[in-house]
């Protein structure tokens, strides 16, 4: 039976689903190693800066009380998705955040859509070392933990049938 349920904002539906289609899109164009300071992934900066521009409006509209309401059927499983959504959003805004911290130590400028942004830090010699690695890691990390949670919802809309992916979506 599909219940009746509370949907997130239209703003908030599509930044979710850029956002998404941004992630995959920056994971699929990531490099590594010598190859970003020889020919830097410019698509890779422009979508991995793109989710970065898009969680601040996001966020202001959770806060302004965009969220739909939660299912309180299990307490221990609202208490996991809130889990899980909170880390991606933490995901979403260091990935980008390190990324560009990397591309500075690595001496390579951050270009938008033909827009220098300025560096986070001076160049180093050398390999970049925990941070990269922590941004590469979180790279994979943000696309299991999407993936896990895309099942969830499906899931949800077709075992349980609750309608879970209408709060998701625009119609
Ligand atoms: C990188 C990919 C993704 C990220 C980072 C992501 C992130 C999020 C976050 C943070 C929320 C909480 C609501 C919000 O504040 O926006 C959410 C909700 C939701 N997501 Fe995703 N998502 C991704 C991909 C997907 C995919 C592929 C699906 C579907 C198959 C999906 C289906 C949903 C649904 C149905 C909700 C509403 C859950 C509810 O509160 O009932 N998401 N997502
Ligand atoms: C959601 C956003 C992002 C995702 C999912 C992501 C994912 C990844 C992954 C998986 C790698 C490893 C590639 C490999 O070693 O083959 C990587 C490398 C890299 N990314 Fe990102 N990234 C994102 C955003 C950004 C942004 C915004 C920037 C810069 C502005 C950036 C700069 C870099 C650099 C410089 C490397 C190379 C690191 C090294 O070789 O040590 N990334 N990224």
């Amino acid at each position: 039976m599909t219940e009746t349920i509370a949907r997130y904002p239209k703003a908030l539906v599509v930044i979710h689903w850029v956002t998404a289609a941004a992630v995959l899109g920056a994971w699929a164009t990531a490099e590594g190693g010598r190859e970003v300071v020889q020919n830097p992934p410019l698509l890779h900066f422009t979508l991995g800066i793109a989710v970065l521009a898009l969680v601040l409006p996001r966020l202001v509209l959770r806060l302004m009380g965009g969220g739909a309401q939660p299912d309180h059927r299990s307490r221990a499983l609202t208490v996991v998705a809130e889990a899980a959504h909170g880390l991606l959003y933490g995901l979403l805004i260091a990935l980008p955040i390190t990324g560009w911290y990397v591309a500075s130590q690595m001496g390579v400028q951050v270009q938008l859509l033909g827009l220098h942004l300025p560096a986070l830090t001076a160049p180093i010699q050398g390999r970049p070392g925990a941070i990269a690695e922590f941004h590469e890691s979180a790279g994979s990390i943000i696309l299991l933990l999407a993936g896990l949670h895309a099942l969830a919802a499906l899931w949800h809309q077709f075992v349980l049938r609750d309608g879970t992916l209408r709060r998701m979506s625009l119609r």
